[in-house]
């Protein structure tokens, strides 16, 4: 088989492509920066045509009109893993809703229980010998794209060319479409006072030799900045970032110590900004994996002391955690959260941390409060928490009592707010 021949009997233009869409159908799309921006672009074209068509995907950075542009309801509808500003946007308008699901499941589930029609990714061009790299995403796209009838590619020579569990052959592509877009980046913002002292707490937590976990946001982005004095540190997490490329080329990440693929970074997606596309480009120190291997927390727990940080936007004084809603508002997802703080904590020697600033709103709420608000959903059980760092320190929850845990959450919550953080746990019997 010649495989530059069986490419181009496989390459259509993208309206042919986005034609092929009919009532009723369900698409998976790849999510973040690996999303299709040629194919998701044009679906908005078929409204007049089609209705009920749903498209499956998560954290859609781009705006794009099929669930942005209110004509489009009863048309198309998303139903995503986990919202940024855009799903959140779409919500509001009725055509999107959540898929509450841990990282690990969010492929397996919905290929057992709800196969798609098509699947559309995105991939750097082919090699010589057929193969594609799905490049910066493979946490639910390579067990979507198994059981979709219809897979289509959109290759980006943009795109890094990445390894791991990343290579799907022409043989298992319908159809290849060609879009050489720009790459989405999401720039690093320059760490506040507050998120300057969480970073220095958590540092002290995490142990030369450690294996780390990164999750999504301000604060697990501006942590990378003071790991900078550690040795041997590993990467096991779900999402690559910039502050990884920081301390893998400082010889601050070396995997030396690593007990699950010593030397190499394990990932399942890449967002951040051009620096850390062309490090993760034909770098052989990085393993992607998708998110059933990468946030199976037996799997992170083959990693000796391994340290999973992520944020959140509330956390109540037993230890209930909210970092995916804001009461009724749906804010982002569960993601891989419960999955990496479990894990590293059945590492042996591994810690779980979860580090948010002490207020929000501009210092006018407590994020330490008595009890959640109404609507509030918990991504982190209780029972599964382990240590919370603030600007103000470090609680140590596990193991702890009720009352216990109310000492020590009020320790770390800003002074402005203890006293009544006090009364409310008198008054509610928690102490
Ligand atoms: N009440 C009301 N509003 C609050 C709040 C609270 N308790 N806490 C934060 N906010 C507001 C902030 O002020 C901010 O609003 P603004 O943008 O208008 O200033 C907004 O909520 C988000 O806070 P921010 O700190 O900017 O978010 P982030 O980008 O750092 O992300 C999470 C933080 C918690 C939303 C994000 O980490 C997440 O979704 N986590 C769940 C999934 C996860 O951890 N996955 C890990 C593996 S990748």
């Amino acid at each position: 088989m010649n495989v530059y021949e069986e490419y181009r009997r496989k390459l259509i233009s993208i309206d042919e492509a986005v034609a092929m869409v009919s009532s009723g159908c369900s698409i998976a799309a790849a999510m973040a920066a690996s999303a299709p921006p040629g194919l998701l672009g044009a679906l908005g074209k078929r409204r007049d045509e089609v209705e009920n068509v749903r498209v499956f995907s998560a954290l859609l950075l781009r705006d794009y009109d099929f669930f942005l542009d209110p004509s489009m309801k009863g048309h198309f509808f998303l139903e995503s893993w986990f919202y940024g500003a855009g799903e959140r946007r779409g919500h509001e308008l009725g055509t999107v809703s959540l898929i509450p699901s841990h990282g690990r499941e969010w492929g397996i589930r919905k290929a057992q229980f709800d196969p798609p029609d098509f699947f559309w990714g995105t991939a750097c061009p082919m090699d010589r010998h057929g193969y594609f790299s799905l490049s910066l995403g493979v946490g639910y796209e390579k067990d979507l794209l198994a059981v979709a009838k219809t897979v289509v590619l959109e290759i980006n020579p943009n795109l890094p060319r990445t390894y791991g569990d990343t290579q799907v052959h022409i043989s298992q592509v319908d159809y290849v479409v060609e879009n050489e877009a720009p790459l989405f980046e999401l720039q690093p913002i320059e760490p506040s006072a507050e998120e300057k002292a969480i970073g220095a707490f958590v540092a002290d937590l995490i142990e030369d030799g450690s294996t780390i976990q990164l999750g999504i946001g301000g604060i697990p982005n501006a942590i990378a900045t003071f790991l900078m004095n550690k040795k041997d540190l590993g990467v096991h997490t779900e999402m690559f970032t910039d502050g990884m490329v920081d301390l893998a080329e400082a010889g601050v990440i070396t995997g030396r110590c690593k007990t699950l693929w010593p030397g190499k970074m394990v990932g399942n997606f890449a967002l951040g900004t051009k620096k850390l596309y062309n490090f993760l480009h034909e770098n052989l120190a990085i393993e992607f994996q998708p998110g059933r291997v990468t946030n199976d927390p037996c799997v992170i727990a083959k990693n000796y002391k391994m340290v999973s940080v992520n944020t959140a936007l509330q956390i109540d004084l037993t230890g209930q955690v909210v970092s995916e809603s804001i009461g009724h508002l749906q804010y982002s997802g569960t993601g891989g959260q419960t999955d990496t703080a479990v894990g590293a904590q059945m590492s042996p020697g591994g810690k779980s941390i979860i580090a948010l600033r002490s207020t929000a709103k501009k210092g006018t709420i407590s994020t330490i409060v008595p009890f959640l608000p109404e609507g509030a959903k918990v991504t982190l059980h209780r029972a599964d928490v382990d240590y919370v760092v603030t600007e103000y320190g470090v609680a140590h929850l596990k193991a702890c009592s009720i009352k216990e845990r109310v000492n020590r959450l009020i320790a770390i919550a800003h002074p402005d707010f203890r006293e009544e953080l006090r009364r409310e746990a008198r008054r509610l019997k928690l102490e």
